[in-house]
């Protein structure tokens, strides 16, 4: 049982055989998202792991593909580890801890676990004849890849017929059947779990976990033995236990397990919500409590593939838009768990509605008339009632929807307080008031529209966390936003009167050239 009160949340460990693109980059800005959310949340510490899948056939071939010899694998590896790393910084993505497969300490955990299952009977030998795909490092039977077609990606299968150590499985398809159907925040969204439960009202066959050194040799060698490498995702999937402390250091493990979600593409949900459990299981381990399974990004109404040369590469994007433009589209255009489709224009489309017309403009304008009819100071007045409430309902309903993964709501409800305020300024005419001499209105109305500022700026804080600080900034307020809580939110005015606001360069500047 979790001791602690530690968020304990995942992404997937990325295949190291390319650069990062917008799919993996997609589930790290959700992850960080929700992360920095309950940071704030003030419900106890978070630890966000994310890292590196580093072994297997598709990792051995890239090597080779690159002009590296065998044995060079760990070479390779090392180059392309620092490119991803170099994208999570790039994009603002505040993990706890970076795990690689090649770690020692992963590898001595993934093979005391093997060494634990071998002990206790749940694993053996025997030979095995059917289907790898290595694009997905899956197995298949020879039933389940007809005409030696993988059922998953639709390319051409390998035949093996080589002797290969078992884990069994078959016996923990009826637990496994009533545990997903009793938790219905097990697997998420509905619609997968029901994919899910499709999948297991076939028999289960037992998962096969090496590979034989003579056949491929870039893994973890299985310490019963030494002619036999691990399976490259019985290695990847004990990232999650071997990263929070199992078993060298149990204190720290049993603070942070079980997991509170692991967030991953919808391709890799078999693996995470059945095999996963199930060798939690046979550890004596209780499984997570949610896997979140997101949606694909796709171009054109195609998947990216290299060979397509439709990748949308993350770097060139953030370079031209922005770091925050790119986590904002890519958390609001689609809904998480759907699939969605990239396309530059609909990008473009979308900063300029929604980020330099609806907010950044709503910045400029307020901060220009608080220039023009005070000095450049916070005036005395009242927040207009209606906005009060408003501003006042937005931590519930970032709780409500920030930890379900629901972005789209979270960031709509604060974009209805930038629309009202837009309109609020139409309507009550602040260049009117001030000719007209109304001086306690027009402080009221130009308060208001600071307060609504102030409340945006901490509520899109983890979507966009430098610009919440820039806002922040301009508006004069000298907060700490990376430690300030959720609750402060509500306290109305929090602004001190009198306070100088330092208006800067425009926050999102319009895209005039379409792409
Ligand atoms: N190494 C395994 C995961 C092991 S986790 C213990 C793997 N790696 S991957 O690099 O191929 O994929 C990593 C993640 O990226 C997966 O969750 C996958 O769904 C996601 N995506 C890859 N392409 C994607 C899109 N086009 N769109 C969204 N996510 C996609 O699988």
């Amino acid at each position: 049982m979790k001791t602690g009160k530690t968020f304990y949340i995942t992404t997937p460990l990325y295949y190291v055989n390319s650069s990062p693109h917008i799919g993996h980059s997609y589930t790290q800005i959700a992850c960080d998202t929700v992360s920095r959310f309950m940071k704030k949340s003030g419900k106890g510490d978070v630890f966000f792991m994310t890292g590196t899948d580093e072994h297997g056939e598709k990792i051995e071939e890239a090597t080779l593909a690159k002009g590296f010899k065998q044995g060079e694998e760990q070479r390779f590896v090392d180059g392309i580890v620092p490119v991803f790393k170099k994208l999570w910084e790039s994009l603002g993505i505040g993990y706890s801890f970076f795990i690689r497969t090649t770690d020692d300490q992963h590898i001595r955990s993934v093979q005391a676990v093997l060494d634990k299952l071998h002990k206790d009977g749940a694993i053996y030998k025997k030979a095995y004849k059917g289907w790898f795909c290595t694009p997905c490092e899956t197995f298949w039977s020879e039933t389940q890849a007809p005409g030696g077609i993988c059922p998953d990606c639709k390319r051409p299968v390998e035949k093996l017929d080589e002797e290969n150590y078992f884990l069994k499985i078959s016996e923990h398809q009826g637990w496994l059947i009533d545990h997903i159907k009793s938790h219905p925040s097990f697997v998420r969204p509905d619609f997968r779990r029901n994919e899910v439960l499709g999948f297991l009202n076939e028999p289960l066959l037992d998962l096969c976990i090496s590979r034989p050194k003579s056949r491929m040799s870039w893994g973890i060698e299985m310490p019963f033995d030494r002619d036999f490498v691990t399976y490259v995702w019985f290695d990847a999937l004990l990232n999650y236990i071997s990263g929070a402390g199992y078993p060298h250091d149990m204190e720290r493990f049993n603070g942070l397990w079980p997991c509170d979600v692991h967030v991953i593409g919808k391709d890799i949900i078999r693996h995470h919500a059945v095999y996963w459990p199930i060798i939690l299981r046979a550890l004596g381990l209780e499984p997570p409590k949610t896997i979140f399974a997101h949606g694909w990004w796709i171009v054109k109404g195609e998947k990216m593939s290299k060979s397509k040369g439709n990748i949308v590469d993350p770097f060139e994007i953030i370079a031209k838009y922005g770091v925050d433009a790119y986590r904002y589209f890519l958390l609001r255009e689609v809904t998480f768990g759907m699939d969605g489709t990239f396309s530059e224009e609909a990008f473009v489309a979308r900063y300029n509605a929604d980020l330099a017309n609806d907010l950044g403009n709503l910045l400029s304008r307020s901060l220009s008339m608080v220039e023009k009819y005070f000095e450049g100071k916070v005036p005395k007045g009242r927040v207009e009632p209606k906005f009060a409430a408003k501003l006042a309902s937005l931590p519930d309903a970032l709780e409500k929807a920030v930890p379900a993964f629901d972005f789209g709501t979270a960031l709509s409800a604060v974009w209805e307080a930038i629309g009202m305020a837009n309109k609020y300024i139409e309507d009550s005419k602040p260049w009117v008031l001030a000719k007209e001499g109304k001086k306690d209105e027009l402080a009221s109305v130009m308060l208001t529209l600071l307060e609504v500022l102030r409340s945006a700026a901490f509520s899109i804080y983890p979507f966009m966390p430098a610009t919440a600080k820039n806002i922040c900034a301009q508006l004069g307020i000298d907060v700490d936003l990376d430690a300030i809580g959720l609750r402060d939110l509500a306290g109305q005015p929090a602004l001190k009167e009198g306070a100088a606001i330092r208006k800067a360069s425009a926050l999102f500047p319009r895209i005039e050239n379409q792409p």
